[in-house]
């Protein structure tokens, strides 16, 4: 049967259709629908792609049963922050997206990694953005070893794929899908149907190379990948590297991936010597006295993309004359909130005391789930009572004494439970069917549930 030699591909969703309409039918966007030739390449094997999946010359039907589990052997990115995100390491022939902003670190990360990887394993690193000099002198610079990894500087994804095939590589980067191109499609580098075709070529060989493909990705302004529909099943895992601009930190988080979770979070710094990893974000903010004294707890923050354990304090002292509230790194309307609320709901009056309330380590915290810990603070200030080192508390406290639930609770649950805690009270609503080891979880759901606790 001949196969149609054109496709409509809408712009923005990546879906295709045998005929031009207005209207994507998929995502709704009007006058989205652009004629693409399809690549003798795509063409000739048809649903290449899926093909490519199944990695069998011969195809068979067996039961689920029958299938032979070998181990999926895996290899080392040589970084533990890395291989954490990717379920442990690379597995042989599968595709992994690297995503972020222009200058988050993408291409100085997958250098350092191949570099070393090199060492070990046959590494080809296709740059299509920088030139090779750009790359040798970032690798000299960084003091990385440059005897074995293997460079090409290349756009066109056919004669990538045909240089790749000669070297036969173990592991191969592609930086970026945005900047290769198909021959045969008339459209610009980085529009949907160039992303598509070349990504199902890069793919195809990967599959039946056993070649582990990482493809670079840039995200537009809007905090998406070009073409991401399109990406999205063809790839087995997804990683974003995110981190603002303001900061050297930047984190590697997992948005899809077919051999692991998708919730670990991988941190790392950008340096002067490359990207360096942090294996322990929140010890930098967590540095306990040795003896710790009424009036502190630990809460679990969200900081842009991660947990982060930080330490709360709170001193409430008798005042002489006007009764001071200082809020140091939280916000001062929150606490006078709290106060109101504690004294309302929890029949507790701080009307005649001095407050100070302080977030160790400089932490700027801007959301409410800072709300129940300083609530402990408070209270364990005022009665004088220390409470317990391996106590971590989170949530919001909401106006008629209600204890809310937060985002990102399992995230923060885990945290704690690497760094130790082993006892959490949070929202009854934020406790998870799933249970994490070591740590035992208190559900609270109004305040003076909270401060029995204490
Ligand atoms: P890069 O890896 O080129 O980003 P991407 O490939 O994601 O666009 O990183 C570029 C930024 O990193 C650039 O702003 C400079 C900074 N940088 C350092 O601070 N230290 C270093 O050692 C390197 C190599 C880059
Ligand atoms: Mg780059």
């Amino acid at each position: 049967m001949a196969k149609a030699k054109t496709a409509f591909v809408c712009d923005d969703c990546g879906a295709d259709f045998t005929k031009w309409q207005g209207q994507c039918s998929e995502c709704g966007a009007w006058n989205s629908l652009k004629e693409v030739r399809l690549s003798s390449s795509t063409r000739s094997s048809g649903e290449g792609v899926l093909k490519g999946y199944a990695g069998a010359t011969e195809a068979k039907i067996q039961t689920l049963q029958d299938v032979s589990l070998t181990e999926v052997p895996r290899f080392t990115s040589t970084m533990g922050e890395f291989d954490r995100v990717l379920g442990g390491g690379f597995v042989p022939g599968s595709v992994v997206l690297v995503g972020g902003h222009p200058g988050a670190g993408k291409s100085t990360l997958l250098l350092q990694s191949l570099c070393k990887l090199s060492q070990s394993h046959r590494a080809l690193y296709v740059t299509g953005e920088e030139s090779l000099q750009q790359v040798a002198m970032r690798a000299k610079r960084l003091g990385l070893p440059m005897d074995r990894l293997q460079v090409l500087a290349e756009t066109n994804v056919e004669s990538i794929v045909n240089l790749a095939q000669q070297v036969a590589p173990g592991i191969m980067v592609v930086d970026s899908i945005q900047v290769v191109h198909l021959a045969d499609i008339s459209s610009a580098p980085g529009s949907v149907s160039q992303v598509r075709e070349c990504a199902a070529l890069l793919t195809r060989f990967a599959k039946q190379t056993g070649t582990v493909l990482i493809l670079v990705g840039h995200v537009t302004k809007d905090g998406t990948l070009a073409g991401p529909k399109v990406l999205e099943h063809i790839i087995d895992c997804s990683i974003m590297l995110e981190g603002g601009h303001d900061s050297r930190f930047r984190t590697l988080r997992g948005h899809k991936n077919r051999f692991g979770a998708v919730n670990e979070l991988g941190v790392f710094a950008m340096t002067e010597q490359g990207m360096k990893e942090v294996p322990n974000p929140s010890a930098i903010f967590l540095q306990r006295a040795e003896e710790i004294a009424p009036g502190s707890v630990v809460m679990a923050t969200w900081e842009a993309t991660r947990p982060l354990l930080v330490e709360i304090q709170a001193l409430v002292d008798s005042s002489h004359g006007n009764p001071r509230r200082v809020a140091v790194g939280m916000e001062q309307n929150r606490l006078a909130m709290l106060l109101a609320v504690l004294h309302r709901h929890g029949g507790l009056m701080l009307g005649d005391q001095d407050v100070f309330v302080n977030a160790v380590g400089g932490v700027k915290i801007m959301e409410p789930s800072a709300d129940l810990a300083l609530l402990f603070a408070l209270v364990s200030s005022f009665r004088d009572i220390t409470l317990p080192r391996d106590l971590v508390v989170f949530g919001e406290v909401g106006l008629s004494g209600e204890i809310r639930p937060v985002p990102s609770g399992q995230e923060r649950l885990r945290e704690a439970a690497k760094h130790g805690f082993r006892r959490a009270i949070v929202p009854a609503a934020n406790t998870t069917k799933e249970k994490i080891a070591g740590l035992e979880v208190i559900p609270v759901k109004k305040i003076d549930e909270a401060l029995s606790y204490i």
